[in-house]
């Protein structure tokens, strides 16, 4: 069985940057690495796409339970097969952004533990922390508008409530301010660990 591991935080938190430093890196220790994003391929996927398009007619209710279709359907065609042929499966986002996404949106996190209870578990999930100063940064956005920023402050408290809806599942907060290369650095410790 591969170490499955996924990377987590708001957009621009710096998921794709590590995802890909950490796949580049593993590579070249010869390990065989698979690399995906959410939303996947797969048919759902591409729903997904069409649904959260601006000027949707659907609501959040039907999003998550698309997404959710993504990921199960994902998992048939691809990641039970690539469980058992790759050594490290890395995932750029995971279930974890539905219930922080789709909670903050004001669905009920029962619900959606629910409908996500079929997923396969990531055996580590790191969370990359950033401000919304931050994030402003790295956009260039210096007007955002207000509703948007509160909605974004609100997903960073929701990802530090990760901890308490999923209190046996491994994730591993780190400071997504830290410079690329640091934060890489302190991913590779973690996951030497785990390949041993
Ligand atoms: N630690 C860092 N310090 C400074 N800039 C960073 C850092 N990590 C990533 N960036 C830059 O921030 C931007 C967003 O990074 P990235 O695309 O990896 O984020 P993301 O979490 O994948 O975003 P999205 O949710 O939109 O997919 C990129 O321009 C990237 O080069
Ligand atoms: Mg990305």
């Amino acid at each position: 069985m591969s170490l499955y591991v996924v990377f987590e935080g708001i957009d621009g938190a710096g998921k794709t940057t590590q995802a890909k430093a950490l796949e580049k890196y593993l590579k070249k220790e010869n390990y065989k690495v698979f690399y995906f994003h959410e939303p996947t391929t797969t048919k759902a996927g591409k729903l997904v796409k069409e649904m959260i398009r601006e000027g949707t007619i659907y609501g959040n209710d039907a999003i998550s339970l698309a997404f959710a279709l993504d990921r199960i359907m994902f998992k048939y065609e691809v990641l039970n097969h690539a469980l058992r042929e790759y050594d490290v499966i890395i995932g750029d986002r995971s279930f974890y952004s539905s219930i922080v996404y789709q909670k903050t949106m004001g669905l009920d996190l029962k619900w959606l533990k629910e409908v996500n209870r079929f997923v396969i578990v990531p055996d580590i999930a790191f969370v990359l922390e950033i401000s919304i100063e931050e994030q402003m940064r790295r956009r260039g956005e210096s007007d955002i508008i207000f509703e948007k920023k509160s909605f974004q402050e609100k997903l960073i408290q929701e990802y530090k409530n990760l901890l308490s809806y999923f209190p046996n599942y491994n994730i591993i907060f780190i400071n997504g301010e830290d410079s690329i290369e640091n934060i890489h650095q302190q991913i590779r410790e973690i996951i030497k660990k785990y390949l041993k």
